[in-house]
Parts: C-alpha cells; structure tokens; sequence
C-alpha cells in the first residue's frame, strides 16, 4: 500500500512505518494521522507482523507534534474534534492495538510526537532526542492523551512540570524520568529496536495481545485491572499456543508460535 505522508513496508514479522513529512519535521496533520490509522489497521490485522517499529524521516525529528499551520485558525468545535478525532484514530489504536509498537525516537518528539510515542508500547531514544509537551506556550494544551499518559509514564509531579514549564528533556533526562527504556545513538536506534522486537517475536502473540489488554485495563476508567488480569488469565488455557508453549516447556525445546 502506498502512502502520501508515510512508509510502511514489512520485514521478518516486523511491520516499520515511518512518519515521512521531513521538511514539516514530521508534523502530524490530518492526512498523516489517516494513513497512520489505515497502516496500523492493516499490521493488526496481518499474522505474520509480530511488532511495529514507528520512527520519523531524517535525523532531526520523530514528530514535532501536531501540524500548528493547519489548526492555527480552528474554531473552539473544530479544536474539539481535532483532539476526539486524532485520539480513536491513531492515539487509542496503536495502545490498544494487539500488536506491540516499539516507538524509535530518532530526534525532536514534541506535543502529539510525544503523544504518539507515549501511545507506542515501549520508547527508546536516540541520543539527540528532544522531548516535550510545549503546547502551553502556544496557548493551547496537549491534545492527543498527553496529559493523562505522561502522567501514568512518569508519576502526576513530573508531568505538571514538565507540561506547565513547556521544557524539553534531553534522551539521558526522559531515561532517568522513566519516559523511554533506552537510550542509544542513532546508527544503534533502529537495531535496538529490532533487537527488543526480536524477543518479542519469541513469545505468544496471543498472550501478548491479552497481557496489553490487562496492563492497559489498570489505566482505563471503569476497568478493573485485577479482574480483567483473572479474566484474560483463564481464556489463555485451552488455546494452541497455551498448549504449544507449556509443551514445549516440558518437552525442553523453544516454543513455536
Ligand atoms: N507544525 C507544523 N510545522 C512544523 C511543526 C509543527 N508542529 N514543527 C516544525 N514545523 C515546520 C516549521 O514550520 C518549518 O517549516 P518551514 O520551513 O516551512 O517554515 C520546518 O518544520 C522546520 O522547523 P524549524 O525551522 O522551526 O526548525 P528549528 O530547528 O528552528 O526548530 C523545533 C525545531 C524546536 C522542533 C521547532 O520547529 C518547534 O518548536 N516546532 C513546534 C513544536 C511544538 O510546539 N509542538 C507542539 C505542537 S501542538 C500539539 O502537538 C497539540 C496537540 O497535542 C494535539
């Protein structure tokens, strides 16, 4: 499939989309958020792709956030369905997504590029990582989960600073504050991503997509995580690949899922 604002091309179970709007920085407008929705829609439902690593054209930016030259002039509705629309198109699909997403943030991640990797599973950085909500000092807030999802990444103290000083924290800092796993340089970035989809690739992807929804219940309003953790718990028993991987346990051999 081809895309205007995006690449998308699968290799070795592993599904690499790229925001590709370099010029802009990668700035997340309209039609890019549609191609993100229909490329994660087609990874989710392609078997064979296991993970997606999501990275930004060029060395400079992941995403320098949402495209301000196309919501400068929206109205207070308008401003309201940028937000609702962009947060079940791309934010709320890719967390709740059965597949994993590696975020591989290979520059500026500000505002909704932020966003976007806090809406990915696992963030690994470069070491010329930028990293911020800076919407206040544009006179608006962030839009795309910002507040509730870095709060839960970094506890609510951090958060509120981090999103009322409008600061940006460099790779080491985000790593320290818990907002990315891992720190590399940018030659490393991508093969460490492979490296974390690799082990990923070994397991089950059914038990993965159960264990996403049970991690993501404890953070959703009306969901009770220790039920809904019993609940996905027991539907694993029965399954193949229950039967496979407790098999292949005593049978002392790897797993082939
Ligand atoms: N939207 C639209 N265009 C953007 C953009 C954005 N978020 N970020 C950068 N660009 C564009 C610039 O306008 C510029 O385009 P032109 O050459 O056509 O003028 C091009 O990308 C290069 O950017 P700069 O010249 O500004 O590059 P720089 O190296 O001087 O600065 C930067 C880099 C610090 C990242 C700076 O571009 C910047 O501050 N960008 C905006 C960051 C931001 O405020 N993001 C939050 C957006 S609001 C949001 O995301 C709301 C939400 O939650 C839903």
């Amino acid at each position: 499939m081809n895309y205007d604002n995006i690449l998308s091309e699968n290799k070795d179970g592993i599904c690499y989309i790229t925001i590709n709007r370099p010029k802009q920085l990668n700035a997340l407008n309209g039609a890019t958020i549609a191609d993100l929705n229909k490329a994660i829609i087609i990874a989710e439902k392609d078997k064979l792709v296991r993970c997606i690593i999501l990275t930004g054209a060029d060395t400079k930016a992941f995403v320098a956030g949402a495209d301000i030259k196309e919501f400068a002039k929206f109205t207070v509705s308008q401003g309201e369905n940028l937000a609702k629309q962009g947060q079940e198109l791309l934010f709320d699909l890719l967390e709740n997504a059965d597949t994993p997403s590696i975020a591989a943030i290979n520059g500026f991640a500000l505002g909704g590029g932020l966003e976007l990797a806090m809406a990915c599973h696992i963030r690994i950085a470069s070491d010329n990582a930028k990293m911020g909500l800076p919407e206040v000092s544009l006179g608006v807030i962030p839009g795309y989960g910002g507040t509730q999802r870095l709060a839960s990444l970094v506890g609510k103290g951090k958060a509120m600073e981090m999103i009322t000083t409008a600061t940006m924290l460099s790779a080491v800092e985000a790593k320290e504050w818990g907002l990315v796993n891992h720190v590399c340089t940018q030659e490393e970035l991508i093969p460490m991503a492979e490296k974390v989809a690799s082990k990923i690739k070994r397991n089950s992807p059914m038990a993965i997509a159960k264990a996403i929804k049970s991690v993501n219940a404890g953070f959703t309003d009306g969901l009770n995580g220790f039920e809904v953790e019993i609940s996905e718990f027991g539907s694993c028993f029965e399954t193949s690949e229950f039967v496979e991987g407790t098999t292949a346990f005593m049978e002392k051999r790897k797993a082939n899922f």
